[in-house]
């Protein structure tokens, strides 16, 4: 499943991104590469124990835990902390696939990389190029979101990020181990969890939305690891 999630910040939230990635330290992309994604990686982070890193990272954290379309598609139980980057023009990451297990710097956690996101920063009249392009069964997907926006896709697919011809474009990236691993299990619940809230704000406490929700939470019971 691929997921567009709109206003995950805030114009606020937003503002403050920028001024503290304004100020902050710009290292080589490839330090966190992995041996084969460094080859085609031509991009600039933060360090992730960069003070702007670290703050704006626990804004992305907090946004999430109240965003409910993100908690009902994702299920997260760990999401790896929240990393920057930047792509000037003539940079581009090339395709890859995400390393499946992350370390979590300075702390003994790994993260299971079953979902990734990108969390696009700059409004994209600022820049051209610079399209995420994921690849599925269905062929190639090239994402390109306003700014406060966030795309979630599963963490086995292929993508790059193509380069950047004008302006500048900034994005947060992390990754997401869900309760549920498989996603085309997530993908159902998902779907049926936002089908009974759409029944649930027709109905006046329904019984049958009391029976779906019972199934809801019997298929997370069965699927989930926490
Ligand atoms: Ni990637």
């Amino acid at each position: 499943m691929i997921l567009n999630i709109p206003g995950v910040l805030t114009t606020e939230q937003l503002a403050q991104a920028r001024r503290l990635l304004g100020g902050a330290a710009w290292i080589d992309g490839s330090v966190t590469a992995g041996y084969q994604a460094v080859k085609v990686k031509h991009n600039l982070q933060i360090p992730e124990d960069h003070p702007a890193a670290r703050e704006l990272g626990a804004l992305v954290l907090g946004a999430l835990e109240r965003n409910p379309v993100f908690l009902s598609a994702a299920l997260p139980v760990k999401v790896y902390p929240p990393m920057f980057n930047r792509y000037d023009p003539g940079q581009t990451f090339g395709t890859h696939v995400d390393t499946a297990i992350r370390y979590v710097p300075e702390t003994p956690h790994r993260v299971r990389t079953d979902l990734s996101a990108t969390l696009f920063l700059t409004p994209p009249a600022e820049y051209d190029g610079g399209e995420l392009v994921i690849e599925d069964t269905y062929g190639t997907h090239s994402v390109k979101l306003g700014a406060g926006d966030m795309i979630l896709y599963p963490g086995s697919s292929l993508h790059q990020v193509l380069p950047v011809t004008r302006g500048t474009r900034l994005a947060s990236f992390f990754w997401i181990q869900s309760m549920v691993r498989a996603d085309a299990d997530r993908a159902l619940l998902y779907e049926l969890d936002t089908a009974i809230q759409q029944l649930a704000g027709v109905t006046q406490n329904d019984a049958s939305v009391v029976r779906l929700t019972n199934v809801y939470h019997n298929l997370i019971r069965r699927w989930a690891e926490v």
